[in-house]
């Protein structure tokens, strides 16, 4: 049966095909009933728009879909799209850090509630989740990533999509997911953002790829392509990985959109003029290309006479072209239909009404606590609500940082700060001084003014600043020290060559320990950031990161024990900055060899020997959580069948504590050098004051699959028998194993 889609594109000519390619920023937006003549106002009047992302506001969506249905000739509306990334009016903490809560259920939570925001506000398309698996804390967009493990996020993709999608995007209070950025871009070559990712096709298809597997298996809607090459070609202009991979092998059937001038830059890339590059991203499979507006230039011609461009060793007729371009048409048509709109072109513009921002809070505040991450305590945490808190540093009143990148429909104002947080819940005010500055450094100042932020620091010297905190910090009972990165430090183009906390931080905790009092020390960051010796000198430490508008109400629940703690690292936290990357899941070497050659051994020189301290996983609670031994139904199997591990977790505490239970997992003996041990599975359990449960866990043979790919097309994916192991534990490091042999 004909659809709408095929009905109007019978109709359209190339230049109405052409238009529905193009996909704008609303910049300003309009008005409605005012004769605009912007440049998007004439593009719209043209019917040369076929989206636009960025909108801000309901009634500039509803003039801009006005103005867009009296300008095309066929009355084809557009769609709306923004960077829902954590939240949209409520900003929920980071990705990283909602990672680190490993709830499906809340992350899905939190995707619904931004979703239902976003269409309440005329939007159809998020361009979330970030499903960019990153190992290297140099890379500032590791903040909006779900963290270092591919089983792990791919679960958040799953349910990142359920979330935004629910069961169908057309339906009231959703809007289409859209996975990004496709493939590798948290792989970048040196941890510099937009680099290029060189790395084993096994890698890609074990590490990077799962998320999206999983995005897709969920019905996402769209994906986005992300601006770095892999493996030597630019994934605007990936054919293999997009058509090939994304369409041919996981079956996507949706909308590919360019990132942000994303097929402009493949020029840059060393692919060729704009013709030749617009010719290849297009018979790459990206059907909107975002603000550059080359389709919009060079299509007309190219279908018009087709390329032959022997230096990029491309050519292709003016036919074939004509075809790109109905494939591309009825990819966005079909998308819009998906929607809704092509029956209805006001579908989700002013019908959704906007939930509750009480609820939205209360889930913010719920969000944080469970995403931060409690890294020490020698019993200093829970405070009592009658302790005499000095709140010390930079953070302490901040409401700016709070939000973390890509927040950019949220508003500072509605960030509680931790003092207030504090006062609120414990009905004092804590003494409260600045400490420090976020940034020390010239020239890291200046930088972030080129981007438009003005970091306003303190003008005392770092001495009398350090000296306010001493007096504050020697008239409380404990001293809680607030460390950590400025929002903008974290996100897209911050890469660090040093992602550590700064020297002056350092000195402030080292001042501060001096001082005799108990020390609390929490970070908040966009990062894995190297804390070096500020963890030794933390009688306690919780990694709160960017927690969103309700990030310092959730530490200060953690504090005073009216949340316990439960978060669990996502990602591996480096002892040193020069560690990166950095993984759980890294690959056996050949050295130390045992014996005769104990010199010569992987790792550094000048870092101590020791595994690293805060691995993957690693999270701790105020309870007294008891690990029982695992068992397994046979100790080998055949591979149809199934096998169970066992294993009883007791609260021995006297809180109700929630416990992420890991199993992990290794293939000793491969035809390739396969992780030294790789997450395999997780199950969280919420457990009263004295309870014991089972936890049950199966394992299915075709779950230790591994690919073997000298290149993309001949990839397969293999499974030997033998023996695997099983590592069950709170975290990838603390784990009790036990053997399994798969008879076939
Ligand atoms: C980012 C994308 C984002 C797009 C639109 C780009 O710079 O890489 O993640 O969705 O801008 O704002």
């Amino acid at each position: 049966m004909q659809g709408h889609a095929d009905r109007l594109m019978a109709e359209m000519t190339l230049a109405e095909k052409i238009g529905q390619l193009n996909l704008l920023a609303a910049g300003e937006g309009l008005t409605t009933g005012a004769a605009q003549a912007t440049p998007l106002a004439q593009r719209l009047d043209a019917g040369q728009v076929g989206a636009i992302f960025g909108t801000k506001s309901l009634a500039s969506a509803r003039a801009m879909q006005e103005r867009a249905l009296e300008g095309s000739r066929l009355k084809i509306p557009l769609f709306f799209a923004e960077d829902v990334i954590h939240g949209h009016r409520t900003v929920f903490p980071l990705p990283v850090a909602l990672t680190c809560s490993w709830d499906l259920d809340l992350i899905e939570d939190t995707a619904a509630f931004a979703a239902a925001e976003a269409a309440s506000e005329g939007l159809h398309q998020v361009y979330a989740p970030m499903i960019d698996v990153s190992r290297d804390p140099r890379w500032g967009r590791i903040a909006e990533s779900p963290g270092e493990d591919p089983l792990l996020a791919a679960r958040i993709a799953a349910a990142a999509t359920r979330g935004f999608q629910g069961t169908g995007i057309a339906e009231q209070a959703r809007v289409a997911a859209c996975l990004k950025h496709f493939v590798a871009y948290g792989a970048p070559d040196s941890g510099r953002d937009y680099d290029n990712a060189s790395l084993s096709w096994e890698d890609l298809l074990a590490v990077y790829l799962p998320p999206f597997v999983a995005g897709v298996r969920e019905g996402a809607a769209s994906v986005m392509a992300s601006f770095n090459a892999v493996n030597k070609l630019a994934m605007h202009a990936h054919e293999p990985l997009i058509e090939g991979w994304l369409r041919g092998k996981t079956g996507f059937g949706g909308l590919v959109v360019s990132d942000y001038t994303g097929v402009k830059e493949l020029t840059a890339h060393g692919l060729g003029p704009a013709p030749v590059v617009v010719a290849r991203a297009l018979h790459a499979g990206i059907d909107m290309d975002m603000v550059g507006e080359d389709y919009l230039a060079e299509l007309p011609a190219l279908a018009e006479a087709g390329i032959d461009a022997p230096d990029a060793g491309f050519a292709m007729s003016a036919s074939d072209i004509k075809a790109l371009i109905d494939r591309a048409c009825h990819r966005v048509l079909s998308f819009k239909d998906r929607l809704g709109l092509l029956e209805d072109p006001f579908r989700g513009i002013g019908d959704t009404q906007a939930p509750s921002r009480l609820a939205g809070r209360k889930l913010a505040r719920r969000a944080a606590a469970r995403s931060a991450v409690l890294l020490k305590n020698d019993g200093t945490l829970p405070l009592g609500e009658a302790a005499r808190v000095a709140l010390v540093g930079p953070f302490a009143h901040d409401r700016r940082n709070m939000l973390g990148t890509w927040s950019v429909s949220g508003n500072s104002d509605d960030v509680v700060s931790l003092s207030e947080a504090v006062t609120a819940l414990t009905g004092s005010e804590p003494l409260t001084a600045w400490g420090a500055n976020i940034v020390d450094d010239d020239w890291l100042t200046r930088r972030l003014n080129v981007h438009g932020i003005t970091v306003e620091p303190d003008p005392r010297s770092e001495a009398d600043l350090l000296l306010e905190a001493l007096e504050q910090a020697r008239q409380a009972d404990v001293v809680v020290v607030t460390v950590g990165e400025a929002k903008e430090h974290a996100g897209e183009s911050s890469s660090s060559l040093s992602p550590a906390l700064p020297p002056a931080h350092h000195r402030l905790v080292s001042a501060l320990k001096e001082t005799g009092k108990p020390l609390v020390v929490v970070v908040f960051a966009g990062r894995p950031l190297a804390l070096g010796a500020v963890a030794d000198k933390a009688d306690a430490l919780l990694y709160a990161w960017h927690g969103g508008i309700a990030g310092p109400e959730g530490v200060a629940d953690l504090l005073f024990g009216a949340a316990t703690p439960s978060g669990r690292m996502c990602v591996t936290l480096p002892l040193h900055p020069g560690e990166t990357p950095i993984s759980h899941a890294e690959e056996p070497t050949g050295r130390p060899f045992p014996g005769a050659f104990q010199k010569f051994r992987t790792g550094w020189l000048d870092l101590p020997d020791g595994v690293t301290r805060f691995p993957f996983g690693f999270g701790l609670g105020y309870g007294d959580i008891r690990y029982g031994a695992p068992s397994v139904s046979g100790a080998s199997a055949p591979a149809s069948d199934k096998v169970l591990l066992t294993l009883d977790i007791e609260n021995a505490g006297d809180r109700e504590a929630v416990e992420t239970v890991q199993l992990y997992a290794s293939d000793p003996v491969a035809r390739i050098t396969r992780p030294a041990r790789f997450l395999f599975d997780f199950k969280q359990i919420r457990l009263s004051p004295g309870e014991r449960r089972e936890v049950v866990f199966e394992i299915h043979a075709a779950q230790f699959a591994y690919p073997i790919a000298p290149s993309l097309e001949t990839a397969e994916w293999v499974r030997d028998p033998g023996l695997v192991q099983l590592h069950v534990g709170p975290n990838s490091r603390d784990t009790q194993t036990v053997d399994l042999t798969w008879d076939s």
